[in-house]
């Protein structure tokens, strides 16, 4: 594709022009729309069903775009409930604070280093997020993710999973350069025990994602 690579300044990546592309919001909003054929609400209900999230929960979005699960989530939450969403792109946390509801609050963050206390949230989630991290912070942001939930808490971190379709998988090279040709699930296989976390169950949506479910051991 012969994309240039440049550094964010506004998040201090480095990455390929399409990746950067990808996380402008309105482009992210149409290439996601795109890439799960129609069905991403369906797909994002799923996940907030295998969340566990339940009404009064505590809950953290880590990468959380443009706040489009965070959003499904806080409905879940309830009044009673909170979500807590957190991005380091501005342009997507000013775009999910734009749309957000009474029980969301969206941060400027990164992952890696989150400004909220130690054992503060009942469930933790991220989607499609950790293959955009560096691959030398990642243990780092599932630590950080570990940290910030309560022990028996539950973690849930979906990734997408190549098409099988080669007109659709080019789609994806183009739009989010070659983040999306790594091995997602073992990516994941390997940083969420590594983080302290119990895998409770891993698996598939029917459209374009992978999952893996978890939970912080109790003491
Ligand atoms: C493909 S978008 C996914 C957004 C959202 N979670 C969703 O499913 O619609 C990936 C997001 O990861 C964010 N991101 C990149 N590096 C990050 C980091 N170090 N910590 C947290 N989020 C990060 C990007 O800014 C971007 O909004």
């Amino acid at each position: 594709m012969g994309l240039a690579t440049r550094h964010d300044h506004t998040t201090g990546h480095t990455g390929h022009a399409g990746e950067r592309l990808f996380h402008h919001p309105l482009v992210f909003e149409l290439a996601a729309e795109t890439l799960f054929a129609g069905r991403r609400r369906e797909m994002y209900l799923r996940l907030a069903a295998l969340s566990g999230v339940r009404p009064g929960r505590r809950v953290l979005d880590v990468g959380c775009g443009t706040g489009y699960l965070s959003r499904i989530l806080a409905a879940v939450a309830g009044p009673e409930g909170h979500v807590t969403g957190v991005d380091p792109s501005p342009d997507m946390i000013g775009r999910a604070r734009r749309q957000a509801p009474a029980n969301c609050t969206y941060l400027v963050g990164e992952g890696q280093s989150l400004e909220l206390p130690d054992e503060s949230f009942d469930v933790v989630v991220s989607s499609l997020t950790l293959h955009h991290v560096p691959q030398e912070h990642r243990a780092a942001v599932m630590a950080e993710m570990f940290r910030v939930l309560r022990p028996g808490g539950r973690l849930l971190v979906a990734e997408f999973r190549p098409p099988a379709n080669p007109l659709l998988a080019r789609l994806v090279n183009l739009l989010a350069g070659p983040a999306l040709r790594e091995d997602t699930r073992r990516m994941l296989a390997e940083l969420v025990p590594q983080a302290g976390f119990r895998v409770e169950e891993t698996g598939e949506l029917p459209v374009a994602l992978h999952y893996v479910r978890a939970t912080r051991p109790a003491v």
